[in-house]
């Protein structure tokens, strides 16, 4: 076998370090490509969502970049996104809050809360849970209309006593063998509303983001169902 000589090994090295750079070139370029195309489909998929949780209010700017962080213990004790709908001239005319039921059968439902600027709930959807498919899982848009029964209504419609499941004598249907979810859910939409109440002079008083300056994208999917946007 012929020996190698230096030429040949620092030859050898050469070749490996240009296909290396290359390579690790190709990834590069491949990532940043893809992440960007990612992130302007995950933009338009939260437009469409935050635009089926403002129900008919019209809105002039791009909620998806017109976003803060709220920490609340009415909204789940978590740092959680919120978006702005603004009018023509910058007033807040719809918010739309996460929250987090975490008194569900199976750990916590994320929700997403859309209320008009005097605190009249547009729609509410849930957008990751973990709840028995076939039980709780009627919270879902896509399984049952349920989660329709909170748009239009507001703190005192009904009033206080009656934000309740019936069985909890209040007005909203509970599920046949399954009245743990849906409690939650419901606690967790009169909770969004009372902080919405107590806050609503600051919220809508927030100043527009800068554009870019997104917080964070929607809850990702999690647990065995999602929202019909997902
Ligand atoms: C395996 C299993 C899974 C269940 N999953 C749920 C569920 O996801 N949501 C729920 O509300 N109840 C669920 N239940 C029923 C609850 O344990 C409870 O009986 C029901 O919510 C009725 O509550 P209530 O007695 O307060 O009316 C489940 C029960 C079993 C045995």
């Amino acid at each position: 076998m012929p020996e190698l000589t230096l030429r040949d090994i620092l030859l050898t090295a050469a070749l490996l370090a240009g296909f290396a750079a290359v390579g690790s070139g190709l990834v590069a370029w491949v990532h940043d490509s893809t992440e960007a195309r990612i992130a302007d489909n995950r933009m338009a998929v939260n437009r469409s969502r935050i635009a089926q949780l403002t129900g008919d209010v019209a809105y002039h700017n791009d909620p998806v970049t017109d976003t803060t962080q709220l920490e609340h213990e009415l909204l789940g004790n978590s740092s959680l996104p919120a978006w702005f709908a603004r009018d023509r001239d910058g007033e807040i005319v719809a918010v739309v809050l996460s929250a987090i039921a975490s008194d569900g059968y199976s750990g916590d439902i994320h929700l997403l809360i859309g209320i008009r600027h005097d605190g009249k709930l547009l729609g509410v959807r849930v957008s990751s849970h973990r709840e028995t498919p076939g039980l709780g899982d009627a919270i879902e848009a896509e399984r049952s209309d349920w989660i329709h029964s909170f748009t239009g209504r507001s703190l005192g419609d009904p009033p206080a006593d009656h934000w309740a499941v019936r069985k909890d004598g209040g007005v909203f249907d509970q599920f046949t063998g399954a009245t743990i979810t849906p409690r939650a859910v419901v606690r967790a939409v009169r909770r969004a509303l009372e902080y919405f109440d107590h806050h609503r002079d600051e919220l809508l008083a927030t100043p527009p983001a800068e554009a870019g300056s997104i917080v964070e994208p929607l809850p990702p999917s999690g647990g065995n169902a999602e929202d019909e946007a997902r």
